[in-house]
């Protein structure tokens, strides 16, 4: 049945070894390097307003549905969206108010919306199986937002489709906020940016070309929806929440001249502090929160944001170590204040209980289109961990391979990370609240998360797409 599933797409190598299959750029492939670079502006995604609300509860619409849109200068691509946007649109929800978001589906396929990061009602998670039907089924998804502020995104998790779909572009924002966020001063506004970002590969039609494990052919970098965008600021501080929606490829960001700027939250919303840093790495899922002062650049200053590849090489240096390039055109001009304090973490709980858990796929490429977790490929139909309601957990997480990068994502919680390879983690992007974890070749994370106020079935799972698709993935049942 897996074998089935993952057919979807011709399958290559696992490894970094061996290219996947077709993997030398075919004849009919984009060359990224000839797509040129800065000379679009990055958009925004539209903001998706609410068609009622109440004092409680906000209620949204939206649906799935193809559209052409121009994502190298010039050509159309035909993707997969939600409400016609590229990426999908952003929702800004409030801590305490219900988000109600009916869902139709008028594409071809069967969808699942997930949203990733929050803190859900089993019927409202999007699993695997409790699909939307194509052709205009429809599903409303009730998000309690019973949790504090938080960076979050929505995207597809239809089984063994979700990797084609989100690649396709069934990906959007849900930014959750809550008084202790809005008790910050930070910058709004115009001068507060979510960006999407991931890669994608092209066929020379500009079609978008989906295969599976297919890292080393997706060397086109897309933010917001374009190829290598520019985007114009004023000589202001701004707030950047970025967001690594990519299958499969890591980020490791930062400016031009490795000039410092300010990281001040991650998943699950702001750290206790901002940090002073030169760069920051995103697996896929995960997300920033930075602050980049433009104060400082004379006007006509532009400055890229590069990417450094490191844990998913592959591609053409060229292409995939651009990104976005800001061009400082903006008149305004005003010293930005950076706050001391961001957010008090909540205490942790003492953990009751304890648990190992591997991530492992063959290394020697070739037959290994498996990923496994605890040496076993996903079953739907089995329950692999049993969590007693309200309790708390400590997981031990390990990659046990030696050189395929994984990373960890947990439905329903937000997470802390204790230890990386035994080492207490007390400083770093990774002391604030996180849903998905990183794991470069051989390491161990431990996570504690504390399984609290839904029961119910719900996934963990590698968050390289792709390795979910293989297999890497599983499922623990809240009772
Ligand atoms: Cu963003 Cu189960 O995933
Ligand atoms: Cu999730
Ligand atoms: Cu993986």
């Amino acid at each position: 049945m897996l074998k089935a599933g993952v057919a979807t797409g011709a399958v290559g190598a696992a490894g970094l070894l061996i290219p996947a299959t077709g993997g030398s750029a075919q004849a009919s492939d984009l060359d990224p390097v000839n797509i040129p670079k800065f000379t679009q502006r990055m958009p925004l995604a539209p903001t998706l307003a609410p068609y009622s609300s109440t004092g409680t509860a906000e209620y949204y619409a939206m649906t799935m549905k193809e559209a052409d849109v121009e994502i190298i200068p010039g050509r159309l691509t035909r993707v997969r969206t939600f409400n016609g946007s590229f990426p999908g649109p952003v929702i800004r929800a409030k801590s305490g108010v219900r988000a109600v978001v009916q869902q139709t589906n008028n594409l071809s396929v069967a969808t699942s919306v997930h949203l990733h990061g929050a803190h859900v009602p089993e019927d409202s998670d999007g699993g695997p199986m409790d699909l939307i039907a194509p052709g205009g089924g429809t599903k409303t998804y009730t998000y309690p937002n019973q949790q504090p502020h938080a960076n979050l995104w929505f995207h597809d998790h239809a089984h063994h489709q979700e990797s084609e779909n989100v690649f396709l572009g069934l990906s959007g924002t849900y930014l959750l906020t809550d008084d202790v966020e809005q008790g910050n001063v930070l910058p709004k506004g115009a001068y507060d940016i979510p960006i999407q970002l991931r890669d994608a590969r092209f066929n020379d039609q500009g079609q978008l070309v989906y295969a599976m494990d297919d890292f080393l052919n997706r060397n086109v970098i897309l933010a917001n929806g374009k190829a290598w965008p520019y985007f114009e600021v004023a000589r202001k501080l701004y707030r950047f929440r970025i967001f690594n929606t990519a299958n499969m490829r890591y980020f490791n960001l930062s400016l031009t001249g490795n000039q410092p700027f300010t990281l001040i939250g991650t998943d699950g919303g702001l750290l206790p502090r901002p940090q002073e840093v030169t760069s920051v790495m995103l697996s896929p899922g995960e997300r920033v929160d930075i602050m980049i002062d433009f104060y400082e650049y004379p006007l006509g200053t532009t400055l890229e944001l590069k990417n450094a590849p490191d844990a998913m090489p592959g591609g053409p240096a060229d292409a995939i170590t651009k990104v976005l390039q800001f061009r400082v055109t903006g008149t305004g001009k005003e010293f930005g204040t950076i706050p001391y304090d961001l957010r008090t973490l909540p205490a942790l709980p003492p953990a009751t209980v304890n648990r190992s858990i591997t991530l492992s796929m063959d290394e020697n490429g070739m037959a290994s289109d498996l990923g496994y977790i605890n040496g076993l490929v996903y079953d739907m139909n089995r329950v692999d961990t049993q969590i007693a309601y309200g309790s708390t957990e400590i997981w031990t997480v390990t990659n046990a391979n030696k050189i395929i990068p994984h990373n960890f994502h947990i439905h329903l919680v937000q997470f802390r990370v204790l230890e990386r390879n035994g080492v207490p983690v007390t400083s770093g992007p990774e002391v604030g609240l996180k849903d998905t974890v990183n794991l470069n070749p051989g390491e161990t994370v431990k996570i504690q998360a504390t399984f609290t106020g839904y029961r119910g079935t719900y996934l963990y799972h590698c968050h390289i797409f792709d390795h979910a698709a293989m297999g890497m993935m599983a499922t623990m049942k809240i009772v």
